[in-house]
């Protein structure tokens, strides 16, 4: 795959190239998305929502942490299936529910969701404070929102980045959710071999 490919797949996995693109994800994000499910796991609610849930191969592990419920969206029909697959034995025990639709408009009422995690996939919006937005209005009064990235410095020289990719820092994340009506709760980064992961906590703000 080209890094341009690359870039596109990251953004909607689809066909063969898509999960092949999901396993190697898995294999490398595997630090990153267990930081923030732990930090999202310690804020309080039963319902947790993941948005671009990939693979959705560790969403099992959101129970072992606490989690009552488990929702999850994703706009690629590719990464749905193959979630669904993976997820099938909590899907059947009622314990989980997948849901196709993009961020920016999700099929979730009013006030309805305790937390929120989304993880390596803000440099894929192209209009993140409308997604945010919509984070907040299906998140109830005081609800969490975990944002999970890379900071810029340790992956600009990854050539898909070149490609349709918005850099985050840690404090860039912050900026836009207290301008997108939410406070900051905590900013935590560990390493993660020549990468650091880091996972920033927002709270919605009664405004
Ligand atoms: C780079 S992958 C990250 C997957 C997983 N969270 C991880 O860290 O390994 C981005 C995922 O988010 C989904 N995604 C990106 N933007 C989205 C949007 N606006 N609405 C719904 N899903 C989105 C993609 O389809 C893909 O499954």
């Amino acid at each position: 795959m080209t890094p341009e490919e690359i870039s596109k797949q990251l953004r909607k996995p689809e066909g063969e190239n898509g999960l092949y693109i999901a396993e190697s994800m898995n294999k490398l994000s595997s630090k990153l998305i267990r930081l923030n499910y732990k930090e999202i796991s310690k804020m309080p609610g039963d319902n947790i929502l993941e948005i671009g849930f990939g693979s959705g191969f560790f969403m099992k592990e959101l129970f072992e942490m606490g989690n009552e419920r488990v929702i999850g969206l994703d706009y690629s029909e590719t990464m749905l299936d193959e979630a669904r697959k993976i997820n099938n034995e909590f899907i059947q025990k009622g314990r989980m529910e997948l849901y196709h639709g993009p961020a920016h408009q999700m099929p979730f009422e009013d006030n309805s969701i305790d937390k929120v995690v989304t993880i390596n996939t803000i440099y894929f919006w192209d209009e993140p404070e409308i997604i945010l937005r919509e984070i907040k209005r299906v998140l109830k009064c005081e609800g969490h929102i975990a944002i999970g990235i890379r900071n810029e410095e340790t992956v600009k020289h990854l050539e898909f980045t070149r490609h349709n990719f918005e850099f985050y820092s840690t404090s860039k994340v912050e900026k836009l959710l207290l301008e997108n009506g939410f406070e900051i709760v905590s900013s935590k980064t560990i390493q993660d071999n020549e990468y650091d992961a880091n996972c920033i906590i927002g709270k919605a703000r009664m405004d």
